[in-house]
């Protein structure tokens, strides 16, 4: 029997991309995002299409006439940037990669706060630059975290493993805020104190933390007036999608003293960059990290394999999203 067509728009980790050879007829199209009309040509050409979050699959693409494609399984846990709508429409099954990024995720949150509260970057850049002329009392003070309160806004696995991570290794007290609150067991398990609403949180945390998916019910909660709300010493930490965040309105507040920091992994537009973050001092700009480390990466694609192996073996996905 042939081997089902499968389409990569990115290369994967070794181990991950073997594994899929061994199994699939597998065309690797590694380089520039590929154009719509690319995408509707491997419509018709493939069986299934392995995409990344920088790949739009919107309705145009999904509802390709003659379409051979039968299933995505995405690369990643975020899938904002595919129309499930119209693959449901098309009777395409799609799937993503969820617990695989869960840890490396949470590491590079403990990783902004801090480099945010230990004015990481700044002093680094200030010391390669050759401005360092010696120890000094008063320089390049930061703010310690500990006994300070962390405020997660969203409360799945990834705001649930910072949680602990933070409070383990830094010290912090842990409130959340999330649509629905926990159960009491999970909120003693993390130690974590429900907040019932996003603007009490922000006055109330020391850093505001953010783990929501991305997608128009929570395109720019943290905007001015959100900002508003919080301390002047607050440090706002985004590893979730940037359209959470109103880069404008956060660039102001950090340059008018309005909160001290910002963290960030992820942006608006990317990979473009808001120009008036990129002249802050106060803010620590990493490029979409979370997920990078050879354990994970690989641990995504072959969780995306495994779920196109349930596919063609006509067996329920193991993490269905459409
Ligand atoms: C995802 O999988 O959606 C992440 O953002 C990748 O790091």
């Amino acid at each position: 029997m042939n081997k089902p067509k499968i389409l990569l728009t990115r290369a994967w980790p070794e181990k991950a991309l073997a594994y899929l050879e061994a199994h699939y007829d597998v065309t690797l199209k590694d380089g520039a995002s590929l154009s719509k009309s690319v995408l509707i040509a491997a419509m018709q050409d493939y069986d299934a299409l392995c995409p990344t979050l920088t790949d739009k699959l919107d309705a145009d693409i999904l509802s390709t006439p003659n379409a051979r494609v039968r299933m995505i399984a995405n690369f990643g846990a975020g899938f904002e940037h595919i129309d499930l709508k119209a693959a449901k429409a098309a009777g395409i099954a799609v799937s993503n990669t969820p617990g695989a990024l869960t840890e490396a995720t949470a590491e590079i949150a403990l990783l902004l706060m801090l480099m945010t509260s230990r004015r990481a970057s700044e002093a680094e850049r200030g010391l390669r630059s050759g401005q360092w002329d010696g120890w000094k009392p008063t320089q390049f003070l930061g703010q310690s975290l500990k006994g300070k309160t962390l405020g997660l806004v969203g409360f799945g696995r990834i705001a649930q493993s910072t949680a602990q991570k933070a409070k383990a290794a830094l010290g912090v007290e842990i409130a959340y805020y999330s649509r629905r609150q926990a159960a009491a067991e999970t909120e003693a398990e993390f130690g974590a104190r429900y907040v019932p609403s996003l603007e009490q949180l922000a006055a109330e945390s020391d850093v505001l933390s953010l783990h929501t998916p991305g997608g128009p019910d929570t395109k720019h909660l943290i905007n001015a007036a959100l900002l508003k709300a919080m301390k002047p010493t607050a440090i706002i930490i985004n590893t979730a999608r940037g359209s959470v965040v109103n880069e404008a309105d956060l660039a102001a507040a950090l340059k008018n003293g309005v909160i001290a920091a910002a963290g960030l992994d992820v942006y608006e537009q990317e990979p473009k960059i808001h120009l008036d973050l990129m002249g802050l001092e106060n803010a620590v700009l990493l490029p979409h990290l979370g997920s990078a480390t050879i354990e994970t990466r690989t641990d995504m694609g072959l969780r995306a394999a495994y779920n196109l192996d349930r596919f063609f073996a006509g067996e329920d996905l193991l993490d269905r999203i459409a």
